[in-house]
């Protein structure tokens, strides 16, 4: 399905993004994703470690490289409570946007007694500028498959699903292969490598919209039904695939399980810094030299990301903001470019790291723009259950675009704010609270922009 919305616009296509997500301007025909380029501190990877390796991606390259050593010696030797300790131990938070303790996830559905249970894979990616999921999957298809299969056992779940993002059909063909690779030498299926574990693994193409990636929606998708996201309490770990317990876990965090069972729960935390544990693979974008898939270590300095690993912005300009989160953060500007990218820091300045995404914006960007942009993007998406955010979207791209009719500056100012504390604070699903985001700090760090573009919109004896 073509993307919604409009596609040449600033946050769905910025510079180098024809190149990130395998699009020659030439032939819009998309490929695969370009391998992460190794990152030019020296610092040690987790999930991004192994995938430069010849022939990763097929079941012969990642048994040379340690592959699926994780799963053996687990049934081997560890109860599913020890890889639910470990994995506890790791401190190892969810890469998809909530950053919930994964091991903790594990253990609820490992206590619910009611079977079939499931594990979700969500390889959705909808979020503008993250493409980190789609690079793991090209490259590393098996650590995913192995990392759910861990998944599995530690919660007593006999089948799994990756619900992939439609949008990434050669990604499809990878691991419908790497999936068959598996199942043929006996890592997936009846009894496997001889011990009383079964687990099962089959691909579901997305149903092609943002919303998809949000978990109780992407359920709802699974089940035939329309993905609208359900309401919580209950949770997926109780109520989730068919209303059985039900781990959803992004490809990132799956992807981060074997090499932890490998070199254990303290390499994991030690890979962090200044007291954070692991890491995180950034997707960086936009008015950046090297953009790419960068893996630091949570806690790493933003700053010697964007300038010392990308190379900064163009020669002679110089950044104005970036985006958390994809766009779901909103932008950070100024002095609050001087973080560590790690939640406790990020939330101190009214963003979150999420699923990793930053988009770079230079001193040439309309900021005004970006945001009608971004907020165009939500109201595209919106699903529409929840009228905050169905109507809100809609709202705020009228007033960022400047076709609402506006009688004053300070009328527009607090429209904008009301209606964004109203999303935040009421909106059924992450959706509608992130959108109001981009207004909230569009407004923070960009007053004289927005001076700008109210006075060409204001009638000019107001
Ligand atoms: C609108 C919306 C879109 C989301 N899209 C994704 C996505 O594409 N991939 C993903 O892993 N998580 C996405 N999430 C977060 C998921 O709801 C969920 O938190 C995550 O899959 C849990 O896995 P984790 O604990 O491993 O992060 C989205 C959330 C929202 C609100």
């Amino acid at each position: 399905m073509p993307c919604a919305g409009r596609c040449d616009d600033y946050i769905p296509i910025l510079k180098g993004a024809q190149v990130l997500i395998g699009l020659a301007a030439d032939n819009l025909q998309p490929k695969l994703s370009p391998l992460p380029v190794l990152n030019p501190g020296g610092i040690e990877e987790c999930v991004l470690a192994e995938i430069r390796k010849p022939n990763r991606s097929n079941i012969l390259g990642y048994r040379q490289t340690g592959g699926y050593d994780s799963l053996i010696r687990m049934l081997d030797l560890m109860r599913p409570s020890d890889v639910v300790q470990t994995v506890k131990d790791s401190q190892l938070t969810g890469r998809g946007g909530a950053g919930f303790p994964t091991g903790l996830k594990w253990e609820t559905v490992g206590k619910e007694s009611r079977q079939p249970k499931t594990v979700v894979c969500n390889a959705d990616e909808g979020e503008p500028g993250c493409f980190k999921d789609r690079a793991i999957l090209d490259h590393d298809p098996h650590v995913v498959i192995e990392g759910m299969l861990i998944a599995g056992y530690a919660a007593g779940a006999t089948q799994g699903f990756i619900y992939l993002r439609y949008e990434y059909p050669e990604t499809f063909g990878i691991l419908s292969q790497a999936v068959d690779e598996a199942e043929e030498a006996g890592f997936l299926g009846d009894g496997i490598l001889g011990s009383d574990f079964s687990f099962q693994i089959y691909i579901r193409r997305g149903a092609g919209a943002y919303i998809c990636g949000e978990e109780s929606s992407l359920l709802n998708s699974l089940e035939g039904k329309r993905p609208f996201p359900r309401n919580r309490p209950p949770y997926p770990v109780t109520h989730g695939y068919q209303d059985l317990p039900t781990i959803v876990n992004n490809v990132e965090t799956l992807a981060s399980v074997p090499p932890i069972l490998r070199y254990g729960a303290g390499w994991y935390r030690g890979l962090g810094l200044n007291g954070h544990a692991g890491t995180k693979v950034i997707s960086l974008s936009g008015d950046i030299q090297r953009p790419g898939n960068y893996e630091v270590p949570i806690g790493f300095s933003l700053s010697t990301l964007l300038y010392d690993w990308a190379g900064g912005p163009e020669i002679g300009r110089s950044i104005q903001a970036v985006t958390m989160a994809g766009i779901s953060g909103g932008f950070l500007a100024g002095a609050d470019l001087d973080i560590t990218l790690d939640d406790p820091c990020i939330k101190a300045k009214g963003s979150y790291l999420g699923s990793g995404g930053i988009i770079v914006f230079d001193d040439r960007r309309n900021m005004v723009e970006v945001a009608e942009s971004a907020m165009s993007f939500f109201a595209e998406e919106s699903c529409g259950k929840c009228f905050p955010c169905r109507i809100g979207t809609q709202r705020l791209s009228e007033r960022l675009s400047g076709q609402a009719p506006v009688q004053a500056a300070a009328e527009w100012r607090k429209e904008v704010e009301d209606i964004s504390q109203t999303m935040r604070a009421t909106s059924a699903c992450g959706l509608g609270t992130a959108a109001s985001l981009i207004t909230e700090s569009l407004v923070r760090y960009f007053s004289d922009q927005v001076d700008r573009h109210l006075s060409s919109i204001v009638p000019p004896d107001k």
